[in-house]
């Protein structure tokens, strides 16, 4: 895979704007402030593509909440599909007991990262746990899992920026775009 030294030339189409997303975010913050009204938040975001959202989502709530960070990687995969293994690369830093959980993630996609994740904090004894992710593929799903918080459901097209990556790229471009082909065929 190549990319441009200018990564805005790999980049077909710009389909959610770094406007489109602060709005989303904001009104997501909104919601979320007002379920959880009275209550402390555990923000848990999953690395790396959920950075962006998280940090950007966790300012848009005004309640007391703490965040946690795990990463996860799934085995046996390709860089544009999940296999549905998943390894723990990094684990929660504090006990979630008790607590109520919100899960952030940049993207579902087959759900398959989901599913294993939510098994495995459920094991934890949380209070609750509820799952927001900014992206949803819908067109993907192999497994059915209930979004609590979806900023835009999205067309099967190969999606980079806002945390996004291919080959670990585009993570850092400020709108979700659509990748040439050209950049990710090559
Ligand atoms: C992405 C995303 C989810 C997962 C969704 O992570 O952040 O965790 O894939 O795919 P699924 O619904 O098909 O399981 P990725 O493995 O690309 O890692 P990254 O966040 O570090 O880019």
């Amino acid at each position: 895979m190549k990319h441009s030294q200018d990564l805005n030339e790999d980049v077909a189409e710009v389909l959610l704007s770094e406007d489109q997303i602060r709005v989303k975010v904001t009104e997501l913050g909104k919601r979320i402030s007002a379920d959880y009204a009275g209550r402390e938040l555990t923000l848990v975001s999953v690395l790396k593509g959920s950075l962006p959202f998280m940090a950007d989502l966790m300012r848009q709530i005004d309640l007391p909440l703490r965040i946690d960070l795990m990463e996860v990687s799934s085995y046996g995969g390709t860089a544009t599909e999940s296999s549905g293994l998943v390894r723990i690369l990094k684990d929660l830093s504090a006990p979630i007991d008790g607590r109520d959980v919100l899960l952030v993630e940049d993207i579902i996609d087959t759900g398959l990262t989901l599913n294993y994740l939510l098994r495995y904090l459920r094991g934890k004894n949380p209070r609750s746990i509820k799952v927001c992710s900014l992206l949803d593929k819908p067109a993907r799903r192999l497994v059915e899992i209930p979004i609590d918080y979806v900023g835009f459901e999205i067309p099967d097209a190969f999606v980079v920026g806002y945390g996004l990556d291919f080959g670990e790229v585009y993570r850092n471009l400020r709108f979700v775009g659509v990748l040439r082909p050209e950049a990710y065929e090559s």
